[in-house]
């Protein structure tokens, strides 16, 4: 079989240059890891929702101007190290690292109770059982506000039906196996290939992974998706050479 890495290479560098690079995300350096800018003078803030399956929540999130990494895992029982097979009672979630200075608290709120339905009780549509939960995991009091505060808004906006979603302190949050994490990017061999098929520990914390992943599942911004799109096309109609004998 023939070797694609040198194809492969080639791409990695035209597609971190023309996704990455128009969100400001960094080159890989020696390491090799994809990150994005990590906020000068203070570390990321960290928020985790529960809101139906972990697959599609990463996907939701990873798109934001201001994500700089997601992951999924479990979070909001008592178990000590659920697993996927066995997570009694936590439930599916997403941690979202940002950067608290391009995005909001507020905004990462919007977009959790835009990406699933709080009126559905015991589950996601399809997803039936207690692990689909919807959850707001709040880390102090200007949080928890905050929390409480949309979900009276998301209430008011129809009482015939409660809003299930529950606000509780996080506790442990246990990181979900790797063939969970960016679950969506995974089904497209292709998008992993252009990356440089990346170590899962890179992939966890890429943020052009997370971009990707978001944009495999379709849910960047219609502008977005396309515009990645077409660097996509872009890279692929140029046909890298690949060494095919020797
Ligand atoms: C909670 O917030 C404090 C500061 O506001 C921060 O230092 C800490 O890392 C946060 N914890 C989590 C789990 O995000």
């Amino acid at each position: 079989m023939a070797s694609p890495s040198a194809a492969t290479v080639a791409a990695v560098t035209v597609l971190v240059f023309l996704v990455a690079g128009a969100s400001g995300a960094r080159l890989p350096g020696r390491g090799g890891a994809v990150r994005g800018p990590l906020p000068r003078g203070g570390a990321p803030a960290t928020a985790v929702f529960a809101l139906g399956s972990f697959w599609r929540s990463e996907a939701a999130f990873g798109c934001l101007p201001g994500v700089i990494r997601t992951s999924v895992g479990y979070a909001g029982g008592s178990k000590a190290n659920p697993e996927y097979r066995n997570l009694a009672d936590h439930a599916e979630c997403v941690k979202v690292e940002y950067d608290p200075r391009l995005i909001h608290y507020k905004q990462l709120l919007e977009v959790f109770w835009k990406s699933h339905d709080p009126r559905d009780v015991f589950g996601q549509g399809p997803d039936v059982g207690n692990q689909y939960r919807s959850i707001i995991f709040t880390n102090g009091t200007i949080e928890a506000r905050l929390a409480a505060l949309t979900k009276e808004k998301e209430q008011a906006k129809d009482r015939s039906s409660v809003i299930t979603t529950q606000i509780q302190p996080l506790g442990v949050f246990y990181p979900a196996e790797p063939e969970h994490q960016k679950f969506e990017l995974k089904r497209k061999p292709f998008l992993l290939q252009l990356m440089g098929n990346l170590p899962e520990e890179e992939l966890i914390a890429s943020t052009l992974a997370a971009k990707l992943n978001a944009y495999a599942a379709e849910l960047c911004p219609a502008n977005t998706q396309k515009r990645i799109s077409s660097k996509i096309d872009e890279i692929a109609k140029k046909g890298w050479p690949i060494l095919r004998e020797i």
